[in-house]
Formats: C-alpha cells, sequence, structure tokens
C-alpha cells in the first residue's frame, strides 16, 4: 500500500488550477460537490468561528450568475475601456463550468481580526482544492473586482464577505508541473 505521505505529497504538487477554458461538459454530480464542500469544514479556525460560507451555482443558478457578472462589469466598466470580448467571456468562462461556488467569509469583528477570518477560509478551500484533485475535478479561485459588489446577489449577511468564486469542471489536461522557486529561497532557519 502506498504511504500516506507519498498520497498526500502527490495530490498536493500535482493540484493545479485548472481554469474553464479546459473543462469538458461532463457533470459534477451533488455527491461530488457535497464531498468537495465537507472537506472545506475541517479547516483550522480560530475560537471554531467557522467563517467558511458558500453559496453553489449549478444549472439555472448558473446562468444567473453569470448575468449577474456581466452586468457588473458593464456598469463599473467606463464606455471608453469597455471590452465586448471581455464581457463575453464572463458568461462564457461560467457556462464551460460544471458548477461555480461562490467564496465567502462571515467576519466575526467583536471576536477576532478579518485577517484571521480570511486565512481560515483559505485554508478551507485549499481542503477543496486538494479534494478536487483527488476526485479528477479541476478547479481554480478566481478573483475579479465584481466579487465586491455581490452582496446583494448573494444574499449575504451583516459582515460576510465575498473573497471570490471557486471554478469547477472536469478535464483532460495532462498534469502540470508547479512553477515555483525553491522553498531554501524563502526559509531562514535559526538553530543557535
Ligand atoms: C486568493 C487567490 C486568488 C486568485 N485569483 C485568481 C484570479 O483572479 N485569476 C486567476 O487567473 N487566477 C487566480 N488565482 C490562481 C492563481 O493564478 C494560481 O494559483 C497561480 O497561478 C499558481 O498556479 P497553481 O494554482 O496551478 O499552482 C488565485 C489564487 C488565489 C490563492
Amino acid at each position: 500500500m502506498e504511504k500516506e505521505i507519498d498520497i498526500l505529497n502527490t495530490i498536493i504538487k500535482r493540484r493545479r488550477s485548472i481554469f474553464p477554458i479546459s473543462y469538458t461538459s461532463q457533470e459534477i454530480s451533488v455527491e461530488v460537490i457535497r464531498q468537495i464542500l465537507e472537506s472545506a469544514n475541517y479547516a483550522p479556525t480560530h475560537k471554531l468561528t467557522e467563517p467558511w460560507r458558500f453559496v453553489v451555482f449549478r444549472n439555472e443558478g448558473k446562468w444567473k450568475l453569470g448575468e449577474q457578472l456581466a452586468r457588473l462589469y458593464k456598469e463599473n466598466t467606463p464606455t471608453a475601456s469597455f471590452l465586448q470580448k471581455k464581457y463575453d467571456s464572463i458568461t462564457e468562462k461560467v457556462r464551460q463550468s460544471s458548477c461555480v461556488i461562490a467564496i465567502n467569509a462571515q467576519l466575526n469583528p467583536d471576536k477576532l481580526p478579518a485577517w484571521e477570518e480570511i486565512a481560515a477560509l483559505a485554508c478551507a478551500v485549499q481542503n477543496m482544492a486538494l479534494t478536487a484533485e483527488a476526485l479528477k475535478v479541476g478547479a481554480y479561485w478566481s478573483s475579479p473586482e465584481m466579487i465586491s459588489d455581490l452582496g446583494d446577489f448573494l444574499q449575504l449577511n451583516e459582515n460576510e464577505k465575498c473573497f471570490g468564486l471557486f471554478y469547477m469542471g472536469y478535464h483532460n489536461e495532462e498534469p502540470r508541473t508547479a512553477k515555483r522557486t525553491p522553498i531554501e529561497n524563502k526559509v531562514r532557519w535559526v538553530e543557535e
């Protein structure tokens, strides 16, 4: 049997951001989406606030999200810099995805600084990305400017904030090597 550490390392290193252009039309089942979401719930969380909140868009819901994102782009872009190609690509990306999940955090200003809640959310999203990889689902975290204007559409609570969109789809991409500089460049050891 393969050692746990080898399995873990393989999944961590093999995970890549996979973009909607590479997604096939194969649907991701609700069961698989639930499995991915379940892994989010095991992220570390200071004071057990469990700040991660998600809105899952599939089927008709996905179209509504696409329309809303495109509308926000049009409304917030001065006519001179508006690009029809960019506008069309917004709905196209959603169409190519089997599912899009809004990544939100419930902030608790009385309990914790916002950064701790956002850090816990990011841990939750990484759990999702690794679980997706293990299930052969491609995914990526997108953070377009429009997310700061999605509050009403997402029906966010007070102090709940959107930090991105998690696009997901099956794909046929060959594994890509990660572009990273050596970890040694980012670590200083203090031993005496
Ligand atoms: C918080 C966060 C926001 C991101 N936002 C975007 C984005 O808006 N557009 C994009 O193309 N990639 C985005 N990414 C994905 C990165 O581009 C990607 O992780 C990076 O290129 C490294 O590639 P890898 O994920 O395949 O290792 C985001 C990643 C994180 C963690």
